[in-house]
């Protein structure tokens, strides 16, 4: 049976009572949030709740939401005896409530829709890795703001779909000739033997996992540039990589046909991958906070 957080209690899932005018299911009106645990340990957990903060402050969704989900992520883990697996994942999302459908915001306010799950995942294994991701380009069509981890995500349902369409692994998000990020994952180019990544702008989710790979590389000495990443420096990229919490740092070996680099996974998302592992598989806090 699986045990589920709704509305400030741990409860059997099948006792879940949403309504159908929640301002979630008619307007996506809300934010979610993702946080992976190996050995039941919480991943930059405080990261990731500022992000929700951050998220749900961006909306004007009010409450008090966030200062008790730090002990409900542990908690969720616990009732779910995924407190000693090797992966598993915290899912939170926050609504602005129910209403009577209308555009604006309810008045007066309503209290906001909490919802949150803990699920096993199954991270790739070394042989999987090896072989690497393939992805296809797609045009980014979502909204301006891409930097709220909104929970209307029918774009990145959409390129993800594209991908599978495809018989490929992922897809990268493109526009005005930018390679912005993954449908669910930052991503990373090796040009000339140093990182680049996207800025986090409203262009991008500022990811958790890119933050850790970018405090990693500086500690290997890897060099590392946030500036965006053209079609034309994806080609000529020596590696391209993802990062993100279901994600880790995958390495992708083929865009649309064509290979990277090499076609296999590189020296520096292998040795980023590694170090990116260490730390997750550590017994100690992350002093390392993403953001
Ligand atoms: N996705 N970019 C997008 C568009 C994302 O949806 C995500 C995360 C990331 C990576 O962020 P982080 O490293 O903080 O997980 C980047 C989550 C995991 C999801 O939708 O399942």
């Amino acid at each position: 049976m699986e045990t589920v957080y709704f509305n400030g209690e741990l409860m059997p899932k099948s006792e879940v009572r949403i309504s159908p005018d929640d301002r979630g299911f008619l307007f996506a009106d809300g934010v979610y949030e993702v946080t992976p645990a190996y050995q039941g340990r919480l991943l930059g957990l405080e990261a990731h709740l500022d992000r929700f903060a951050r998220g749900l402050g961006a909306l004007r969704i009010e409450g008090d939401t966030t200062a008790a989900l730090a002990g409900v992520c542990e908690r969720l883990l616990e009732a779910n005896g995924l407190d000693d697996e090797d992966g598993a994942y915290v899912y939170l999302q926050a609504t602005r409530g129910v209403a009577p459908r209308g555009h604006a915001f309810p008045v007066p306010s309503v209290t906001p829709t909490v919802y949150g799950f803990a699920r096993r995942i199954a991270w790739w294994s070394a042989e999987r890795w090896e072989r690497g991701a393939r992805a296809v380009v797609v045009p980014d069509v979502r909204w301006a703001r891409a930097d709220i981890k909104s929970i209307a995500l029918l774009p990145n349902v959409l390129a993800q779909q594209a991908a599978v369409d495809a018989g490929v692994d992922d897809a990268i998000l493109v526009r005005d000739g930018i390679a912005r990020e993954g449908s669910h994952a930052n991503l990373f180019a090796v040009l000339q033997g140093a990182l680049v990544t996207h800025p986090c702008n409203h262009e991008i989710l500022a990811g958790i996992t890119r933050a850790f790979v970018l405090d990693i590389a500086r500690d290997l000495g890897i060099p590392a540039v946030e500036r965006p990443i053209s079609l034309q420096d994806l080609d000529a990229a020596e590696e391209v990589f993802l990062t993100g919490t279901t994600t880790e740092v995958r390495p992708i070996v083929e865009i649309d046909g064509r290979p990277v680099g090499s076609g296999r996974p590189g020296p520096l998302t292998h040795a980023l991958y590694l170090g990116y592992r260490q730390l997750a598989q550590s017994a100690l806090p992350p002093t390392l906070v993403g953001g």
